[in-house]
């Protein structure tokens, strides 16, 4: 396999999971060697279990993979998860007991102090986690996890104000339509529509904010104290969470200063070249009608979050949009940078 590390992808059949194997298709360091899913794809090639739904084409020699079961033997040390929620957690656990290194999109693991929650610009640091994950659990293998698809497009766009004191943050979410997954809401459901509710969402983004920005101790992470309020909505859009936020912060830097951070900030990924790094994690749209998902959810391949429209509010302090595409820097494209990090920091060797 030319020197590529192998990997393996739990769900592969899935949204996430044919995502992943987009963005691993032409990978510099990972190469695609295994496919699991459910008793219904199990025993077919991947070609007859996938309905093939991304505009780009799927690899030949992927498509004649032999889709598995999802038990831990056969697969690659590494594995991806896009696992439904509902079986994710055993069989991530399973893996990580069978030493394998487990990169989940799922949410089972997200909130456990010693599974590191990671967005590699903003906290690359939890991964020191993974000494007291693997003492306290006693696996061979790893658990990492990556953000909601809403989390990640505004917990990018906090982490530059870090710095500036968050206080508080309210953030109202229009989400697309593939957040849910194949096939998603009823079209009669959708289309010409907004539905009020994202089940599950708005605590999601309220608790795993306050994860991700917080501080790695010995046994766990001690939450950051910014309060998030979280509404969450779903719209006719096909690729890109677009979320409206407004925040709080204990310091008035100006409207300048806080657009100049968001310009200027970058993290490990960046620093360390990684393969899916884009240049600047955070595009700063100038235009006021930007960003919009339609025009903007992949820039950068999707792995951009982009942000705009920063100004003040006369409640809060300031506030403004931010948008990125769900399935990638939400999902597959959030995982893949999570692994590269663990490569470069010997998590793989
Ligand atoms: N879509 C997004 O934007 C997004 C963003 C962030 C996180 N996530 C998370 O990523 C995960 C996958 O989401 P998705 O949108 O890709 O869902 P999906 O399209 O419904 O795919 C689910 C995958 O899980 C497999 N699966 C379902 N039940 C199973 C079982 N009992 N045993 C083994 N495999 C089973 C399916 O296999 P079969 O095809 O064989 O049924 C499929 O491969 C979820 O945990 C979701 O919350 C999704």
């Amino acid at each position: 396999m030319s020197g590529k590390i192998e990997v393996g992808i739990l769900g592969a059949t899935g949204t996430v999971g044919q995502e992943f194997i987009a963005q691993l298709r032409n990978h510099p360091w990972f190469t695609v060697t295994w496919l699991g899913a459910s008793e219904r794809s199990a025993g077919k090639t991947y070609r007859d279990a996938t309905p093939w739904r991304l505009p780009v084409q799927r690899p030949d020699r992927v498509a004649d993979l032999m889709v598995e079961r999802v038990t831990p033997g056969h697969a690659p040390k590494l594995v991806f998860s896009g696992l439904d929620a509902s079986v994710a957690g055993d069989v991530e656990t399973a893996f990580a007991q069978a030493g394998h290194v487990v990169v989940s999109n799922a949410r089972n693991h997200r909130m456990d102090p010693l599974v590191p929650l990671v967005i590699p610009e903003v906290n690359a640091d939890h991964l020191e986690l993974l000494g007291a994950q693997s003492e306290a659990r006693g696996w061979s293998g790893r658990i990492v996890t990556n953000p909601n698809c809403s989390t990640i497009m505004l917990v990018m766009a906090l982490a530059p104000l870090r710095q500036f004191g968050l206080r508080q943050v309210i953030v109202s979410t229009l989400q697309a339509v593939s957040g849910g997954g194949y096939p998603g809401v009823a079209s009669l459901d959708i289309v010409g529509n907004v539905v009020p509710l994202v089940r599950g969402e708005e605590p999601k983004m309220e608790t795993e904010t306050k994860k991700i920005l917080g501080q790695a101790t010995q046994d766990g992470v001690e939450p950051h104290p910014v309060v998030v309020s979280a509404s969450t909505t779903r719209v006719p859009v096909i690729n890109g969470h677009t979320e409206l936020a407004t925040v709080a912060l204990e310091t008035d830097p100006g409207q300048d200063a806080l657009v100049t951070a968001m310009r200027e900030f970058v993290g490990r990924p960046q620093e360390a070249g990684l393969p899916s790094a884009p240049p600047r994690p955070i595009v700063y749209m100038d235009e006021d009608d930007r960003p919009q998902p339609r025009l903007d959810a992949d820039r950068d391949g999707g792995m951009a979050v982009c942000v705009g429209r920063l100004r003040p509010c006369p409640v809060l302090g300031y506030k403004f949009v931010t948008m990125g595409h769900n399935t990638v820097r939400g999902a597959a494209g959030a995982a893949v940078l999570n692994a590269e990090l663990l490569k470069v920091d010997g998590v793989l060797d």
